[in-house]
């Protein structure tokens, strides 16, 4: 035991603290829904997930995961190439190349092992990769990696800013592969990408397209089918990435999609691919059953949307401004990180659980309560959120 790093660490908490950004987890006793019961605090209304869908809890989703469990057992014991892959992996990556568009697709532990795969395995030191400044941190992580294993050249243009982009491409003469990465959904805003441009930009620099869908997949399209969807373009993005941690079961498991030849070439050289264990099959096949859900019932996407539509309007009727955009994320920005953790406190003690975020997470001086619909909520569920929100307000001088 280190007492010294004990010490330091000590402090620092102390700080956080004081500094009121100090995180407190709250413990679920059962499964997320519209509404979960809270330890100690009873029944409350989340606004807080991701299970865009509501099929976190769905009777279908967790039946597939419990017959998993008897036809496969527990676990997958290995990694895929050793003796780990089972016939259940390749059914959810059939299932998720087809929702997604693409010929090929691959699973990993998660889109957070996915994004940290795919850069430092397909470049080398001949090219390079850019990044949408907004990027989730997994992208942030991978470009990193890749820099320090492949020696690429990496890069960040503004956030959404095509002319940005087009400039740092056309700079970019003596690269053998360039690459732009970007999220369809910013998680902390929930803007979404510009598309039709980004792929414009690209082509003209033949640039290969990587789009994060885990914000989008189940959620944007009217069939739920993601960012591609939303602009009309399935089949126009090179590479997607995306979660089954999301809209999709809410469970774990991240996938690379695209041509067989990049997941091909990630199965043979991707490190979180060679030295990790297959996902367990009851999470392999809850995603499954998640995927075919989504297909055979693309209204719950559409009741997603009109809920989005419902609270956004509700919150803004208040005096909210909420920042603008057509995505389930619906960000409330009060400044001060310490303003968000107050907020998102009073709204747990009115009975709703929506988390504050600060710095690090976003920008100094842009702290934000973030709000994620589902289309699990009920108009009643969105009401009394609303009702909350009305109170917590008030008593804060917000609105
Ligand atoms: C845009 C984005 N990419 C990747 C991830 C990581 O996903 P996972 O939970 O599957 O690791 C997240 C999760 O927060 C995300 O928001």
């Amino acid at each position: 035991m280190s007492t010294t790093l004990d010490a330091r660490l000590g402090e620092q908490l102390r700080q956080f603290r004081s500094d009121g950004v100090y995180k407190t987890l709250n413990f679920l006793e059962g499964p997320q829904g519209a509404r979960a019961r809270m330890e100690g605090r009873g029944e409350v209304i989340i606004l807080s997930s991701n299970n865009y869908l509501g099929l976190c809890n769905e009777p279908s989703v967790v039946a597939a995961g419990k017959a998993a469990f008897d036809r496969y057992g527990a676990g997958s014991a290995s990694v895929r190439f050793i003796c780990g892959t089972l016939t259940i992996h390749r059914e959810l990556e059939t299932a998720l190349a087809r929702l997604v568009g693409t010929p090929s697709s691959l699973s990993f532990m998660s889109c957070w092992n996915a994004n940290e795969a795919f850069p430092g395995t397909l470049l080398t030191e001949d090219d390079l990769i850019l990044s949408d400044q907004l990027n989730h941190a997994s992208i942030i992580d991978g470009l990193r990696l890749a820099k320090a294993i492949t020696r690429c050249q990496t890069g960040v243009y503004r956030h959404n800013d095509m002319k940005d982009l087009d400039e740092k491409l056309g700079q970019a003469t003596d690269r053998k592969i360039k690459m732009v990465v970007t999220d369809g959904v910013f998680s902390m805003e929930g803007a979404i990408v510009n598309l039709p441009d980004l792929v414009t930009v690209c082509r003209k620099h033949g640039a290969v397209v990587v789009v994060d869908d885990s914000h989008s997949t189940g959620v944007l399209g009217a069939t739920g089918r993601g960012t591609a969807e939303h602009f009309g373009m399935v089949g126009e993005v090179d590479i997607i990435t995306t979660t089954l941690g999301k809209a999709l079961s809410g469970g774990a498991g991240g996938f690379v999609a695209g041509s067989a030849e990049v997941t091909d070439y990630l199965i043979q050289r991707a490190r979180p691919q060679l030295f990790t264990n297959a996902l367990p099959a009851p999470v392999a096949a809850a995603g499954l059953a998640a995927i075919e859900f989504l297909e055979a019932h693309p209204e719950r996407v559409r009741t997603l949307q009109a809920n989005t539509r419902y609270f956004r309007e509700g919150l803004t009727a208040l005096g909210f401004q909420p920042l603008e955009g057509d995505t389930p994320i619906i960000p409330v920005i009060v400044c001060e990180t310490a303003a968000a953790i107050r907020m998102s406190q009073l709204l747990l003690e009115e009975g709703v659980f929506v988390t504050g975020f600060g710095y690090p997470v976003v920008p100094q001086g842009t702290a934000r309560v973030r709000c994620q619909i589902s289309g699990a909520h009920t108009t009643a569920d969105l009401d009394e959120a609303l009702r909350a929100f009305a109170k917590v307000g008030k008593s804060l001088g917000l609105i």
